[in-house]
């Protein structure tokens, strides 16, 4: 399913039960320090209901057979002021997550008088590539000659260019932020959180996340 993005309206039977559960957790900011220069918010735990059954509900309506590689489902906030110009860095990063799982989910919960953004796709303008493709393909091979640098060097570029989103990117296209909606993507392709809002549980940017592999 080669760059596959689908949105999945109304995704929870219950959405405004999930959404009180989840502005009355605990959050914390990622542990590593690596972690946070690109995650610049709030994570619960994914020990909790909705974990599990949110990677149910996904697998039904992708009529799907799911796994999971580590603990997923953990909800995500972030405020207005994370990650602002000020702290030095743009307030948002254009990654891949394909080193993780084969999808990524995200739940939307706040209520849409809140929403604003959502999650953007890019294109790289120098590659020409709109997802990160395979580390063993030839066409990483023939990228990584023509730029003169190992895998693990090009990796890094490609972390680095990142943060350079008007000069390095282009955008091609925009998922807007809706309550309840679950947006599923192949993690290959390059994406971004547009925005973070809010300053507190209530009003923050609040979202569900997933990364899981297809079985079947
Ligand atoms: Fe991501």
């Amino acid at each position: 399913m080669a760059g596959f993005v689908r949105v999945l309206d109304d995704f929870y039977p219950h959405p405004l039960r999930v959404r009180e559960f989840a502005t009355k957790l605990e959050y914390a900011e990622n542990t590593a320090e690596a972690e946070k220069l690109y995650y610049k918010g709030y994570l619960s735990t994914a020990d909790h209901p909705f974990a599990e059954a949110g990677l149910e509900l996904l697998a039904r309506r992708l009529g799907r057979v799911l796994r999971r590689n580590a603990p997923i489902g953990e909800f995500r906030l972030i405020f207005e002021t994370e990650g602002a110009p000020a702290d030095g860095f743009r307030k948002t990063w254009i990654h891949f997550d394909s080193s993780v799982s084969q999808y990524s989910g995200i739940v939307y919960l706040n209520p849409d008088a809140q929403c604003q953004g959502g999650t953007a796709f890019y294109r790289h303008r120098e590659l020409g590539w709109d997802h990160m493709p395979n580390v063993a393909s030839p066409e990483m091979a023939e990228a990584c000659q023509r730029y003169g640098k190992t895998v693990p060097e090009f990796l890094s570029m490609i972390t680095d260019d990142g943060f350079e989103i008007d000069s390095k990117w282009r955008e091609l296209s925009v998922v807007p932020m809706r309550f309840n909606r679950c947006l599923v993507f192949d993690s290959r392709l390059f994406h971004a959180r547009l925005g973070g809002f809010g300053a507190r549980q209530t009003d923050g940017r609040l979202t569900q996340n997933f990364f899981f592999d297809v079985v079947m």
